[in-house]
């Protein structure tokens, strides 16, 4: 198994170019199951996950092609079976994303329940009452979801979703541009990766009005077609790196990020002495002084995002005085803290919120973690501890951080894989 072997204490100076957003192309690629033409989907991020998604969506008949040199994925239909089998949705809980366009398409799915993760117990409940109040017939049998459309297909709904979900706003809106009728999403996510889902179906064909905002407003059409489009740069990749030249005391140019996608990010950085401008060519990123401790709680976007917790986690451990971080997304979330606390980082938790208490330096050691963003905190420690880090299970950062270390080695990083 890989492991990332880091020497902290050098600031990191120049271009990270960022790369397309894994949580938008793993919504993007099942879209290409509702169009009749090819979709061809540019800014790729060679990905694990996006492995994973293209292995489903082989399953289900569908052609898949990348180009890794351009850097594209031509995916082609129809599909041929309606089945997402256990193995592949164990691996990736965004393999639900199927569901959605296979009811609206095909009229049937069985997709296996995805089950509780590393982080919580994160069920898909709303994703089974959305698509019920659009008439489909929902069975949980063996572990597996079985949706069947009512005859004559999907009908519009009006959708109130109790708690923001991103991925069932996705499932939803993909469903309901194949819908008979109008569909509302109230209280939709407003995710960036949601606004980019919603252009590339406006691109094939769907008609949808309030991209953008918490209420999503989708005429069905009778059906879609292929299409071309860019994937959004990643946000949580590219406040991954902010977090990487803060902690280390460097200035970096974030190639492609943008900041009306950082939301709460972007403020809390800069109260805590961050720099971040807004450049034509990307955001750049810089710390003269020192860090403060800065109290953050994670929220839906626009609000602090909870996939960047652990990270601004990491940075918190070195700035000066207290920081309160409260997770409200999910539950178990906090599985850096006894990881981070091994490198010396005075931390207590309670209950949902941790307590992080500023100390002047880290010290490296070996370190695990048991996702992907836990798992980036640790490097992010180990770029400003003394000493060397060693961060082992990198599986979890390679399904969602493209070439992290060589990324992060051309900044002036001293950090290698080691296999
Ligand atoms: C997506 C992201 C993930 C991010 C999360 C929150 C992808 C592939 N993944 O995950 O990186 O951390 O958004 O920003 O885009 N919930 C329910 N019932 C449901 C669905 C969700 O109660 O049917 C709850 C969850 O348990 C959680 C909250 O809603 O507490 C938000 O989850 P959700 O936004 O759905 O996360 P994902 O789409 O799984």
């Amino acid at each position: 198994m890989d492991r990332i072997r880091i020497k902290g204490g050098r600031p990191l100076n120049g271009t990270i170019p960022i790369s397309g957003a894994k949580n938008a192309v793993l919504a993007l690629m099942p879209a290409a199951l509702l169009g009749d033409g090819a979709l061809t989907l540019s800014n790729v991020p060679n990905l694990a996950d996006v492995q994973t998604m293209t292995a489903l969506l082989r399953e289900l008949g569908m052609g898949v092609a990348h180009d890794t040199a351009a850097r594209t994925t031509t995916i082609t239909g129809p599909a041929t079976a309606h089945e997402a089998p256990y193995d592949i949705v164990r691996k990736m809980r965004a393999s639900v994303l199927v569901l959605g366009p296979l009811v609206a398409r095909h009229g049937i799915a069985r997709v296996s329940l995805p089950g509780g993760c590393a982080i919580g117990t994160r069920p898909v409940d709303l994703h089974l009452k959305g698509l019920e109040a659009m008439g489909a017939t929902i069975a949980v049998e063996g572990g597996y979801i079985e949706a069947r459309a009512p005859e004559g297909g999907l009908r519009g709904a009006r959708i109130i979703f109790p708690v923001v979900s991103v991925g069932a706003t996705e499932n939803l809106l993909m469903a309901a541009t194949l819908a008979k009728g109008d569909t509302e999403l109230v209280n939709a996510a407003r995710e960036p990766e949601i606004e980019d889902l919603a252009l590339c179906l406006m691109r094939m064909g769907a008609r949808i009005e309030g991209i953008g905002t918490d209420r999503l407003r989708i005429q069905g059409v009778g059906a879609l077609v292929g299409g071309e489009h860019p994937v959004v740069a990643d946000r949580i990749e590219a406040g991954t790196y902010a977090c990487a030249a803060a902690i280390t005391g460097g200035e970096v140019l974030l190639g492609g990020a943008r900041l009306d996608h950082l939301g709460a990010v972007a403020r809390v950085l800069r109260e805590a002495g961050v720099g971040v401008a807004e450049e034509p060519a990307g955001l750049r990123v810089s710390r003269m002084n020192g860090l403060h401790g800065v109290d953050v709680v994670t929220e839906p976007f626009p609000g602090f995002a909870t996939d960047m917790q652990a990270q601004f986690m990491a940075l918190m451990c070195v700035a000066q005085g207290a920081s309160m971080v409260t997770e409200t997304i999910f539950e178990n979330r906090f599985m850096h803290v006894p990881e981070l606390a091994r490198m010396g980082a005075r931390i207590n938790v309670h209950g949902a919120s941790a307590i992080v208490r500023g100390v002047p330096s880290l010290s490296g050691a070996p370190v695990m973690a048991t996702d992907l963003r836990a798992s980036v905190s640790l490097v992010l420690a180990g770029l400003a501890a003394r000493g060397e880090t060693i961060v082992n299970r990198v599986y979890h950062l390679d399904r969602g951080y493209e070439r992290l270390e060589d990324k992060l080695a051309a900044v002036g990083a001293d950090v290698e894989r080691m296999k």
